[in-house]
């Protein structure tokens, strides 16, 4: 049974740094909800015709996070996973949108693992051409309490691949249903993992 929308708003948003997998686990999560998934950069690079480097090249950080801003508003609460960029807890006003809003996960690796995941990748300009650790480690000592601040659920994924990432974050989810709702969304999948006996109860 496909929960009525009204009734079950569970419209998911990941955040974490960069390289922590919201994009891919996000695509995963979303085939297994129904719903679409909505990459927050793509988004807007899509609406400001401009890919991140060149926005950041013109208007520098702060209009990249006005962009980001503006962006969150207009999708949040709409039926979408929703992979953030590392970045989006940075201002107030943002985290303000995400508390407010559930369930949000935050995907937390080991800052060695993101370092090896993103180092020389161009297409983010806060780490393209430095070192990526050394980044990460400032990056993670002022967002870690704002990630902490606005997530409903932390995955530490330590050694876990997608699939085990996307099984625990939809046994999260199962829960979260349950406890906000009173019923479960169906998964797309043929190995549902809302029928697992863990719930068969619930
Ligand atoms: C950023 C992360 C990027 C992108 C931009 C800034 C950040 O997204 O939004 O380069 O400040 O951490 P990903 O986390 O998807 O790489």
């Amino acid at each position: 049974m496909m929960i009525d929308e009204a009734v079950c708003q569970m419209y998911p948003v990941l955040i974490g740094l960069m390289g922590c997998g919201k994009s891919s686990i996000g695509r995963l999560l979303s085939q297994e909800l129904g719903l679409t998934m909505l990459d927050l950069d793509h988004y807007i690079v899509d609406k400001a015709g401009k890919t991140i480097p060149e926005i950041f090249d013109e208007h520098g950080e702060e209009g990249f996070r006005d962009l980001e801003t503006e962006a969150l508003r207009e999708v949040l609460g709409t039926p979408v996973v929703i992979a953030s960029g590392g970045g989006v807890v940075m201002r107030e006003e943002n985290r303000i949108m995400l508390e407010a809003h559930a369930p949000v996960i935050w995907l937390k690796s080991s800052l060695h693992f993101l370092a090896n995941r993103i180092q020389g990748d161009d297409n983010r300009p806060l780490t393209a051409g430095r070192d990526a650790l050394t980044v990460l480690q400032q990056l993670a000592d002022i967002r870690y309490p704002y990630y902490s601040q606005c997530a409903d659920y932390i995955l530490h994924r330590g050694k876990m691949n997608k699939a085990a990432s996307l099984h625990a974050v939809l046994e999260y989810l199962k829960q979260w249903q349950y406890e906000n709702t009173g019923s479960q969304q169906q998964t797309q999948s043929s190995h549902s993992l809302l029928s697992s006996p863990k719930f068969e109860d619930a």
